[in-house]
């Protein structure tokens, strides 16, 4: 693996290698005093995230860290970005600065293929933290880490995602790699929070997406429940239908937790709008597996960074 650009492409035995790497990872660092492996010493790992992050960001530099890469933190905010850099001459510089592996986060969808474009000639490794509304792989990977955990396996089960699709980055990644594991992805959704290409995302040969706008039908349908955050710094035409109209026919309640079989666990990528998107007591209930995707997050990226510096070079 060079690059990890998206979920879109991902081949099964690629993911689930990742997957295994980073359950071996976990099992090696349990219990551990000191969590460092000497894996990648003397690599370099730049994040740059031109949006704001704490849970993807954090988890790169502590994965780095752990497998004793140098880290190094670039902000758009503290760089010369700020003085009107261009991303491009800012990841050439990052690269000309020795970078082996740089992660980006930016508002543009498809700016991480582009950094891998220009940084082909420097031999850099990419990882896309975010982009846009287009995909979040690392995310994807680790919501599947997390129901390998609770569930034993993805293949045949029914995953409900549920929210905000139109602006999930997660939503798209999450169809991309469980239905190439083999799940059938309910996405739910009101009809305003929908892209209108939905029905042309691709999806694995493996599994199959539908698409509802009602949740309560769905649920007890369900293996487990992704709850979407919504995404209001993206609609800059308004929010229709109203957080109260959502949290009414959308929230994941207590009386909703209820119809979900109880094997099912609650996902969300974070952060959470507590009230609207999920209430507090589900939030905090045994069945949310919400801080284990935190967790699994970081073994997750360290697999990935294994994979990309340490793994075997196959070229692709
Ligand atoms: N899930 C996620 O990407 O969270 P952050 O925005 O905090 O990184």
């Amino acid at each position: 693996m060079k690059h990890l650009l998206g979920t879109d492409g991902l081949d099964r035995d690629t993911a689930l290698a990742v997957l295994d790497t980073s359950d071996g990872l976990k099992r090696t660092l349990l219990g551990r005093e000191v969590r460092k492996l000497p894996t990648l010493r003397g690599r370099t790992v730049i994040t740059m995230f031109y949006e704001n992050s704490t849970r993807t960001r954090v988890s790169f530099e502590i994965a780095g860290k752990w497998m004793s890469a140098d880290v190094v933190n670039v902000s758009a905010g503290g760089s010369s970005v700020g003085k009107g850099e261009s991303l491009r001459d800012t990841a050439l510089t990052l690269a000309a600065a020795g970078a082996d592996c740089v992660i980006v986060r930016h508002p543009a969808s498809g700016a991480a293929h582009r950094l891998a474009g220009w940084l082909a000639e420097a031999g850099t490794s990419v990882v896309n933290a975010g982009d846009g509304t287009h995909e979040h792989p690392t995310q994807a990977l680790l919501d599947a880490a997390t129901l390998r955990d609770r569930l034993g396996d993805v293949e045949g089960r029914r995953i409900g995602v549920v929210g905000d699709v139109l602006h999930s980055r997660v939503a798209r990644s999450n169809v991309h790699l469980l239905t190439t594991l083999g799940a059938e992805v309910v996405l739910v959704a009101p009809p305003t929070l929908l892209p209108t290409g939905v029905a042309d995302w691709s999806v694995g040969d493996a599994g199959s997406l539908v698409v509802s706008h009602e949740l309560d039908p769905e649920l007890p349908t369900l293996d487990a429940v992704m709850v979407l955050r919504v995404q209001a710094e993206r609609m800059h035409g308004g929010f229709f239908p109203s957080a109260r109209e959502y949290a009414i026919a959308y929230g994941l309640s207590e009386n909703r937790l209820r119809l979900l079989p109880e094997h099912a666990p609650v996902l969300h990528p974070g952060p959470m709008l507590r009230g609207m998107e999920i209430s507090a007591a589900v939030a905090d209930s045994p069945r949310a597996a919400i801080t284990q995707q935190v967790t699994n997050g970081v073994h997750v990226r360290m697999a990935v960074l294994y994979h990309l510096l340490a793994g075997e070079e196959d070229g692709s």
